[in-house]
């Protein structure tokens, strides 16, 4: 069964990153027939994976042909992946460490193909691996589902003050005889306004659409086409606009420069009174002091937050003592067969950066 759903996957990936290769048999687990062989055919290409709990499909991909180091320690520790990466070819870059030319330097030169297991690679000096011609590869699409399931949950959860009605019940006021008590916001007929329209924003916007919304509005810097705005009945409008018309606001862009902080005082100023905001992207997309102003004087209806800044976020964050705020510990794309999706891509990002063939899914 596990072998019938692996090979399935393996030709859905495929599809979905639109890649031409042979598939394997159903037995194999392999998507493709690369072969990844130094000049010398007796020596093996070696990778280091930096985090033990890549998921085994991706580790046994790498094993078939290349020698594969794994760093041990959970959490990751910088020293050891810095010494153990040093002349190997290949990085399969498994947690948020900072990827930088320090790590870059600690490789050596013969470095050959990297590949994150994430879709945000806001932790990799992209410009300095671009500078040494290092093919980066990430593993966006094959977490859009898990992340849009997120994101609708957190909606959800948000407009409908579940997080609030459980502390009611805990601290005994749940006030029965009431009509009117812990009303919350309808998705129904709802505005959704998305920061970033991509794969993950789009999947959103698909499962909205089952809650019978109004319409979409996106602020982006290019427009997408016109079959998915008329999908989603997407409109793209400045950011302001955005702001000021939306019931609902899904922040799914990454993290730059010129989005860090962008949700601050100004921008909740801007937002309903009866709005909720969901951030499923990075937690530095939001000034985190004026989101707490902002709920804490109901200046937004509430807001679900899976990224936050720092993570892990201390216990005694002033953010915990919102009741209009539900907050997940990064849980975006933490499913089972997610994560051994995105170690699948990775490994093969990095096979294919080794054979000098493109990959499933470059990062530049
Ligand atoms: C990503 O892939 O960017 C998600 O946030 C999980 O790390």
């Amino acid at each position: 069964m596990l072998i019938k759903h692996f090979s399935i996957l393996q030709i859905s990936l495929l599809t979905l990153l639109n890649v031409n290769v042979i598939t394997a048999t159903t037995a194999d687990t392999t998507i493709s027939k690369t072969k990844v062989k130094m000049s010398d055919e007796n020596k093996k290409f070696k990778i280091l994976v930096t985090h033990p709990e890549v998921p085994q499909e991706g580790i046994d991909l790498l094993t078939r042909d290349c020698e594969v180091i794994i760093c041990q320690n959970v959490p990751t520790v910088r020293a050891e992946i810095l010494e153990k990466s040093k002349g190997v070819d290949a990085l399969l870059w498994g947690g948020h460490d900072a990827l930088n030319a320090e790590a870059l330097d600690a490789a050596g030169p013969q470095l050959k193909a990297i590949s994150t297991m994430s879709a945000g690679i806001d932790y990799v000096d992209v410009a300095e691996v671009k500078r040494r011609k290092i093919p980066l590869g990430h593993t966006p699409i094959v977490l859009n589902n898990a992340v849009a399931d997120t994101a609708v949950g957190l909606l959800l959860a948000a407009a409908r003050r579940f997080h609030e009605g459980r502390l009611k019940i805990e601290t005994d006021k749940w006030e029965g005889g009431h009509l009117n008590w812990m009303l919350g916001q309808d998705v129904r007929d709802s505005v959704v306004g998305f920061f970033g329209f991509g794969g993950i924003a789009q999947t959103i916007a698909k499962r909205l659409s089952g809650f019978d919304i109004d319409s979409v509005l996106y602020t982006t810097r290019r427009r997408v086409s016109e079959d998915i705005e008329k999908e989603y009945n997407a409109k793209k409008v400045d950011f302001d606009t955005m702001l000021s018309q939306s019931d609902f606001v899904i922040i799914a862009s990454p993290l730059t420069k010129e989005t860090a902080g962008i949700f601050n005082a100004t921008a909740f100023g801007k937002m309903k009174k009866t709005a909720v905001l969901v951030n499923i992207a990075r937690g530095g997309i939001v000034n985190q002091q004026d989101l707490y102003e902002a709920l804490k004087t109901n200046q937004i209806f509430a807001a679900g937050l899976d990224v936050m800044t720092p993570e892990p976020l201390p216990a005694n964050d002033p953010l915990l003592s919102l009741p209009n705020l539900v907050l997940l510990p990064h849980l975006g794309s933490a499913t089972q067969r997610t994560r051994a999706d995105m170690a699948v891509i990775a490994a093969h990002n990095v096979l294919r950066g080794l054979a000098g063939e493109p990959m499933l899914s470059p990062a530049y």
